[in-house]
């Protein structure tokens, strides 16, 4: 078979742009015996061409100059790997105009601005492919989108951020959450600035894009309900121990008689979910739908090498196929309503802080009866004067349990607003 020569462009030459690159040299015969394609990095857009490189790109390939690789002849697809919004959407709408392929591993890009980035890649009749966007090595865009073409995910479970889940973990095992913060970050799992992991921003960003192509409808950012894990106390922790249950941050999306629902928070997870099991680290996906039942994909949810594996993945399958379709562009084909907020419904853990008179629980009991919310388990503990009590409440509306929970937190015997959260089973 005559080898076909194919100029990769990287937009980006950090710790996934240079792992892509030692990944297409060390693995340049498998990928040409698989594809007959030899495929080589000939330009890598980086801001300081002069930076030592943990794999360093060949001579004349780093360029700080954005039309040097836009304008070259040679590169004919070319990856995202720089992140941001700004300057890399207007980089990769400027490379798709040019007609050149793109591949990406932004997810906060194509999770806003995903609608229009697929139409410029349709309209120029090339290809963009985003599997890196979600859970780095675990192929859950390439399993929706063919493997599971015909059938009906309705709804995903994830856990699809990796430091979050690593902090959790070791809360588990006892300690704060500042504790478990310093330890994520003397990992190197939690960044110095750790906002987007622990206010739930990166998941939402992840799991956008999940729902979208579950359901073939736009689902934006700014469309999932967020809730991060930064008022997890230790206290919730062990409370979830108590019930058989462990917490984690959980996105879940959910299609519900032809309206969409995405969210991101922390959960109750029972032990024996397959959750429950994902520790440190790990991201997993779960897909149900009517035929599959239930798949779930687990594997390292970042790291450069990890990623590198997706972006080469989709390298290889831009030139492995050619022109546009269902396959390689939009994955959304129809307009989805949003499922009301409040109508939303789940099983619920509620931990409420109340003066220890008589009559209190009864009166919350009442309260909640009133809004046809019953009540599974219940954990009462004295604490010095006061009690905690901690419920877990049989599947309702969101809006039914919200409500209740507000008139219950004006009651002069409960101390603090209660702590709402989703259980899994
Ligand atoms: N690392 C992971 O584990 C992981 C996992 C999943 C997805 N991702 C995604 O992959 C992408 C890259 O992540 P990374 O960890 O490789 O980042 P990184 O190590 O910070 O690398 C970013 C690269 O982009 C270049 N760059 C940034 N802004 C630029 C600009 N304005 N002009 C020219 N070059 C610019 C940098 O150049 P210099 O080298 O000269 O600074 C650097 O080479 C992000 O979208 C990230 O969300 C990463």
């Amino acid at each position: 078979m005559a080898s076909v020569d194919v100029g990769i462009g990287l937009l980006g030459y950090g710790t996934v742009g240079s792992s892509v690159n030692r990944m297409l040299v060390e693995g340049a015969d498998e990928i040409e015996r698989a594809t007959g394609h030899r495929l080589r990095v000939v330009r890598a857009l980086v801001r300081d061409p002069k930076k030592d490189r943990p794999f360093p790109a060949g001579d004349g390939v780093l360029t700080s100059d954005f039309a040097a690789l836009r304008d070259d002849p040679d590169v004919h697809v070319v990856a995202e790997v720089m992140g941001g919004i700004s300057p890399a959407g207007e980089y990769v709408r400027e490379l798709l105009g040019a007609g050149k392929a793109v591949v990406s591993a932004n997810k906060q890009l194509i999770a806003r601005d995903g609608a229009e980035l697929f139409a410029a890649a349709s309209a120029a009749g090339v290809q963009l492919r985003f599997e890196a966007s979600v859970c780095a090595a675990i192929p859950v865009v390439k399993v929706l989108r063919e493997s599971l073409v015909v059938s009906n995910v309705h709804r995903v479970l994830g856990i699809v951020n990796g430091t979050t889940n690593f902090m959790l973990s070791r809360m588990e095992r006892g300690g704060s959450y500042a504790d478990a913060l310093a330890e994520a970050q003397a990992h190197g799992y939690a960044e110095a600035d750790p906002t987007d992991d622990v206010t739930g921003a990166d998941a939402a960003a992840k799991m956008a894009i999940l729902a979208t192509v579950a359901f073939g409808s736009r689902v934006r950012y700014e469309d999932v309900e967020r809730r991060g894990i930064e008022e997890l106390e230790a206290a919730h922790v062990s409370a979830a121990a108590d019930l058989g249950m462990v917490i984690r941050l959980v996105g879940i999306a959910t299609l519900l008689d032809g309206a969409v629902d995405v969210r991101v928070q922390p959960a109750l997870v029972d032990r024996s979910h397959p959750l429950a099991a994902v520790d440190g680290a790990f991201n997993a996906v779960m897909l149900q739908g009517d035929a599959i039942r239930e798949i779930t994909l687990e594997g390292p949810g970042a790291g450069g090498l990890e990623t590198a594996t997706a972006v080469v993945a989709d390298l290889v399958s831009v030139v492995g196929t050619s022109g546009t379709g269902f396959l390689q562009n939009d994955a959304c084909w129809r307009e989805l309503d949003r499922l009301p907020p409040v109508e939303w419904s789940s099983e619920f853990f509620a931990h409420l802080e109340v003066s220890d008179r008589p009559g209190v629980l009864a009166h919350v009991t009442s309260r909640l009866a009133a809004h046809d919310v019953s009540v599974a388990q219940l954990v009462q503990r004295p604490a010095d004067g006061a009690a905690t009590l901690e419920l877990v409440l049989h599947r309702a509306p969101l809006g039914e349990v919200s409500g209740a929970l507000r008139e219950i937190s004006a009651f002069p015997e409960v101390l603090r607003p209660p702590f709402l959260l989703p259980v899994i089973r």
